[in-house]
C-alpha cells in the first residue's frame, strides 16, 4: 500500500491528527528539539457519554394528568413503577411534565410550587432515586411554558445548575412563546449550560418538528419531537406514524425521532388500537414514555406496557428506526426493523375497518432465501419453521390481522 492509499483509507480525525504531526515535525520544536512532541502531552478530551444509546423509557404525567401534578402523585407512580414491574420492563425515567413551577426568586432561581411540591424538588429527586429510577422535569425555550408557567428563556444557566443540584437527569424543553427564537441556537446553548453544570441530563427537544430537528439535533438532544401533540385517539396515532416515518434516518444511538408519549391505557382506544399504537412506537425505535395512571392499570394496559417481547425490538441495540416495506395502497401496511441478533422485527398494520390478511415474502423483509423461524410477540407463541426459497409458487407468510390492529412477529433465518 503507497502512503497515498494509506491516508485515503485514514478516517478525517485520524489524518487530521496525522497532518498536524507533520506540520510540527516540519516545523518545530524548536531548536533545541527540547520540548516534548505535542501529540504526547495534549489533554485528550474525554467522549462524551452516550446518554441513551437506547430509546429513552419511562412515564411522563402530561398526557394523563395535565397541570394535576404534586409530589403524592409522583411518589406514588415511583412505588408503583416499581410494584408493577414498569422499572424492570425498563421504564427508567419518571418525569414531572408542565405546571411544576410557579416563579422565580429575585436570584433568578426557579421556584417549584411550594404547596403541591412542599417537600422541594430535591427531597423529591432522592425519593425517586431511591426507587432505583431517574428523575425528569420539563421547560421551555420561551420566556414562558405551554401553561403560563416561568420559561428558560435567559435563565439556561441557572437553570441547569439548579437542575444538577436536585439530581435531575432528564429535562424536557418545550416550545411555546418561542416562535422568534432560532430553535438549533436555544437548544445547543441549553445542551452547553447542562454540560457546564456537570451532572448527565438527558435533553428532551420538544418542538414539534417545527424547524426539521431531524437534520440538526443529533449531537444537541438525545431525543426530538418530530410533531404536534398525540391525541387519545386512533386518527391521531395514525396521522402520526405517517409523518414521524418520514424521519428514519436521522434515528439511531444516541438520539431518536419522538413521536410523543404513549395514550395506552387512557381510555380513549380500542385494545388492537393500542397494541398498533405500542407496536409502531416499538417498530419506530421511539421513546417509550407511558402516559396513563399506573397506579389503576387494568391487566389488559399491563400486558401491553409491559410487553417485554415487544419493548425488545424497540430498545434493539442496533437502533435502526425501522420502515414501511409493503404499502398496499387499501390500508395494509408491513413494517420491518432489522435486529442486532440479524432476525428482523416484522409489523403487519391493518388500518381498515375489516380484518385484513397480509402476506409477506422473506426477499421483502431482507430475509435469506429458506426456512426462517417466527415468534409471534402478541401472542408470546412460536409459530414455526416457514421456509421460502424465493420461487415464484413457493410458501408466503400470511396473517390475519384485526381492524385497526397489528400482528408483530420476529423473524429469524434458519431452522
Ligand atoms: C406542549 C407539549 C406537550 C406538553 C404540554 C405542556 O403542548 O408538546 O407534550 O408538554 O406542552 O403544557
Amino acid at each position: 500500500m503507497t502512503m497515498t492509499t494509506i491516508l485515503r483509507k485514514m478516517a478525517p480525525a485520524a489524518m487530521a491528527i496525522i497532518l498536524v504531526a507533520a506540520i510540527f515535525a516540519a516545523c518545530g520544536p524548536g531548536k533545541a528539539g527540547k520540548e516534548p512532541a505535542a501529540a504526547a502531552t495534549a489533554p485528550v478530551a474525554a467522549p462524551e457519554p452516550i446518554l441513551a444509546p437506547v430509546p429513552p423509557m419511562g412515564f411522563n404525567t402530561w398526557n394523563k394528568f395535565g397541570c394535576e401534578v404534586d409530589e403524592t402523585l409522583i411518589r406514588q407512580t415511583a412505588d408503583v413503577m416499581v410494584e408493577t414491574g414498569m422499572l424492570e420492563a425498563g421504564y427508567k425515567y419518571l418525569v414531572i411534565d408542565d405546571c411544576w413551577q410557579v416563579d422565580r426568586g429575585a436570584d433568578g432561581r426557579i421556584i417549584a410550587d411550594p404547596k403541591r411540591f412542599a417537600g422541594g424538588m430535591k427531597a423529591l429527586a432522592d425519593y425517586v432515586h431511591s426507587k432505583g429510577l431517574l428523575f425528569g422535569l420539563y421547560t421551555d425555550c420561551g420566556p414562558k411554558t405551554c401553561q403560563g408557567r416561568p420559561g428558560s428563556f435567559g435563565f439556561h444557566d441557572i437553570d441547569a445548575a439548579t437542575y444538577a443540584e436536585w439530581g435531575v437527569d432528564y429535562i424536557k424543553v418545550d416550545w411555546c412563546y418561542a416562535d422568534d427564537l432560532d430553535a438549533r441556537k436555544e437548544y445547543t446553548s441549553f445542551r452547553d449550560a447542562l454540560r457546564r453544570a456537570g451532572h448527565p441530563i438527558v435533553l428532551s427537544i420538544c418542538e414539534w418538528g417545527r424547524n426539521d430537528p431531524w437534520t440538526w439535533a443529533k449531537g444537541v438532544g438525545q431525543l426530538w419531537r418530530t410533531t404536534a401533540d398525540i391525541g387519545d385517539n386512533w386518527e391521531s396515532v395514525v396521522w402520526i406514524i405517517g409523518a414521524n416515518s418520514r424521519h428514519a434516518d436521522a434515528a439511531g444511538p444516541g438520539g431518536w425521532n419522538d413521536p410523543d408519549m404513549l395514550e395506552v391505557g387512557n381510555g380513549g382506544m380500542t385494545l388492537d388500537e393500542y397494541k398498533t399504537h405500542f407496536s409502531l412506537w416499538a417498530i419506530m425505535a421511539a421513546p417509550l414514555m407511558a402516559g396513563n395512571d399506573l397506579r389503576a392499570m387494568t391487566e389488559e394496559t399491563k400486558s401491553i406496557l409491559l410487553n417485554k417481547e415487544v419493548i425488545a425490538v424497540d430498545q434493539d441495540p442496533l437502533g435502526v428506526q425501522g420502515r414501511v416495506v409493503i404499502e398496499r395502497g387499501y390500508g395494509g401496511q408491513v413494517w420491518m426493523k432489522p435486529l442486532a441478533d440479524g432476525s428482523k422485527a416484522v409489523a403487519f398494520v391493518n388500518t381498515t375497518d375489516r380484518e385484513l390478511a397480509q402476506y409477506v415474502r422473506w426477499s421483502q423483509i431482507g430475509i435469506p432465501a429458506g426456512p426462517a423461524k417466527v415468534r409471534d410477540l402478541w401472542a408470546h407463541e412460536d409459530k414455526g419453521v416457514h421456509t421460502d426459497t424465493g420461487s415464484k409458487y413457493d410458501e408466503r407468510f400470511e396473517v390475519k390481522i384485526p381492524a385497526h390492529g397489528v400482528v408483530m412477529v420476529r423473524i429469524s433465518p434458519g431452522q
